[in-house]
């Protein structure tokens, strides 16, 4: 199976960029690091992905627009290759375009159980706020500050006596552990049958009527007592593949699809030209897409009396 390739931004040491690099090195570790970019060109972290043979690029905010900042940026990260952004102490407020070009497949650390303690400060908040526990968190990064999903947290108990820099350290142990664990898993579920097979199915059973059975061993998606609208074929015959199959207008639609993307359509075999086969063990599947594909399948196959409700329904 390919790997993820990550692109880390710092802006400092880099401990936490150092502990993905070297979970990256282990043989099952699902994901690869492409490239180690900065704002700031003194950044330790540099020298030792330098070192680790990573690729680098630094390049200071100063004097910069952030929108045209963060644009070269993204455009490095483009370059080379990367699927996923890891943000790890990158001291940058990213501009609203280059979030957007990343959503879902950014992810941040931060040295507080979110929800508590957004932005900076956070050791010293949980001390004067006489909290037991203090830790980290990984999230998804959203527009707002620190206030996407949470992927994943470590609490880390405060000693008494605890300084913030004294905390600080400790709760960076838990960082240690918690980043590469989190990215593994985060990375691994878009590739995941099972995860895949859940992705459709809370997709297929939000359209109306619908309900599953199994179909040739695999799951599929029905109107209730009625046609069948989707299938998730796993591995079907050994093909490897995770794939969801739903139904399109005939022949022609079939090549084109499968002409306009021969990795991700196929002819799904014994379904004939009615039905086209879109994998989504790629890695980059796009769900608002799939739930279109579900919702067109669905509308194909219900009798006149339940889309005529939907149409009187979407008037409102
Ligand atoms: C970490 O505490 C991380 O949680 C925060 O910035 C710090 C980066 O430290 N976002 P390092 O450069 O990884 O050592």
């Amino acid at each position: 199976m390919a790997k993820a390739k990550i692109a880390i931004l710092i802006s400092g040491a880099g401990t936490n960029m150092a502990a993905l690099l070297y979970a990256a090195k282990h043989p099952d570790c699902p994901y690869e690091i492409v490239l180690v970019a900065s704002n700031n060109p003194q950044a330790e972290g540099l020298k030792i992905a330098a070192a680790e043979g990573i690729e680098t690029f630094a390049q200071s905010h100063e004097h910069i627009d952030r929108a045209v900042h963060d644009a070269m940026m993204h455009d490095r990260i483009v370059h080379a290759g990367a699927t996923h952004v890891a943000l790890a102490g990158y001291m940058r407020i990213l501009s609203e375009a280059f979030v957007e070009k990343w959503e879902g497949r950014m992810l941040n650390i931060h040295p507080s159980l979110l929800p508590r303690y957004k932005g900076l400060n956070t050791h010293q908040s949980a001390i004067d706020a006489g909290d037991q526990v203090a830790g980290c968190s990984v999230h998804l990064v959203t527009a707002e500050l620190d206030s996407g999903s949470v992927l994943g947290q470590i609490e880390v108990a405060i000693v008494e006596g605890d300084t913030a820099d004294i905390l600080a350290a400790r709760v960076k142990m838990a960082e240690h552990q918690l980043y590469p664990r989190v990215l593994a898993e985060y990375v691994s579920r878009a590739i995941d049958p099972a995860w895949l097979t859940a992705k459709v199915r809370e997709l297929a059973l939000a359209q109306p009527e619908s309900d599953e059975v199994t179909s040739h061993g695999m799951p599929c998606f029905g109107i209730i007592g009625g046609k069948k609208f989707a299938y998730v074929s796993l591995d079907h015959h050994g093909d490897g593949k995770t794939a969801l199959l739903v139904k399109i207008s005939g022949a022609e639609e079939q090549a084109m699809l499968i002409d306009s993307d021969e990795e991700r359509y196929y002819r799904p075999a014994y379904f004939g030209d009615g039905w086209i086969g879109i994998r989504l063990d790629l890695g980059d599947t796009d769900w608002d897409h799939m739930g279109e594909w579900l919702a067109k399948s669905w509308r194909a196959v219900a009798p006149k009396k339940l889309t005529k409700l939907m149409d009187v329904a979407g008037e409102f």
